[in-house]
């Protein structure tokens, strides 16, 4: 299915001190990713529910909820009650993960999983109808402003001919490292949205670069 690419720009790029502004400087993108990080799952810490709730306040667009954390069952209502629009968690962190997106989907929010870069991506194909989007790991999850790791690419062609040949209607959403040196190569391997971080808060006009990478994802 060809779809307008979707740019999710990731706050955890932005300037913390001014959330608010951060997230309105980019109303021309089309969700907004928000990196939650627990220092065990990652070695990383970065926000919680309380943050994505002011988030959810300050934006009309929709939340894409990356859970980079340990035992996301226990944690996914608070998000849903923070107001994301989809969650997306770890199969690496889960013994169920189908249980969970049924969790999710009946609460009225969108499911997705995720899979780290050495995690294959064959063992969940089967799973596909119970999701909505799945987030392919270009990066290993953490840390923004990482290098891309082209050989994931392999996995969003997998996906995507899985997805065309069952005619299911899941989005292909590739993280980290993306920029204007990547992003057409994502886009090409069958992606349907980005995460860009430093690509979109690092450059001088946040709104400028959402528009120049939804340019060259549509080529
Ligand atoms: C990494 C996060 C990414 C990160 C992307 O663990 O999941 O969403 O913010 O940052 P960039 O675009 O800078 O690689
Ligand atoms: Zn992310």
């Amino acid at each position: 299915m060809q779809r307008k690419p979707i740019i999710a720009p990731s706050i955890l790029a932005a300037d913390f001190s001014k959330l608010g502004t951060e997230v309105e400087a980019v109303s021309n993108a089309d969700w907004i990713h928000v990196d939650i990080m627990d220092g065990h799952f990652v070695p990383n810490l970065s926000f919680g529910p309380d943050v994505t709730k002011a988030v959810h306040k300050s934006t009309s667009l929709p939340l894409d909820v990356h859970l980079m954390i340990e035992a996301p069952e226990k944690w996914v209502q608070h998000y849903i009650d923070a107001g994301a629009h989809c969650v997306i968690f770890h199969v690496e962190a889960t013994d169920d993960p189908v249980a969970l997106a049924r969790t999710l989907r009946s609460a009225g929010v969108r499911a997705g999983f995720s899979v780290k870069p050495g995690t294959p991506i064959e063992p969940y194909l089967d799973m596909l109808e119970e999701f909505d989007e799945v987030l392919v790991m270009s990066v290993e999850p953490g840390f923004g402003g990482q290098s891309f790791m082209p050989d994931q690419l392999a996995k969003v062609r997998t996906l995507r001919t899985a997805i065309d040949e069952r005619g299911l209607d899941v989005i292909i959403e590739i993280d980290g490292g993306i920029s204007a040196d990547t992003i057409a190569q994502a886009a090409e391997a069958g992606c349907d949205a980005f995460v860009a971080g430093s690509a979109v808060y690092g450059k001088p006009s946040p709104a400028q670069a959402v528009d120049e990478l939804r340019k060259l994802a549509s080529r």
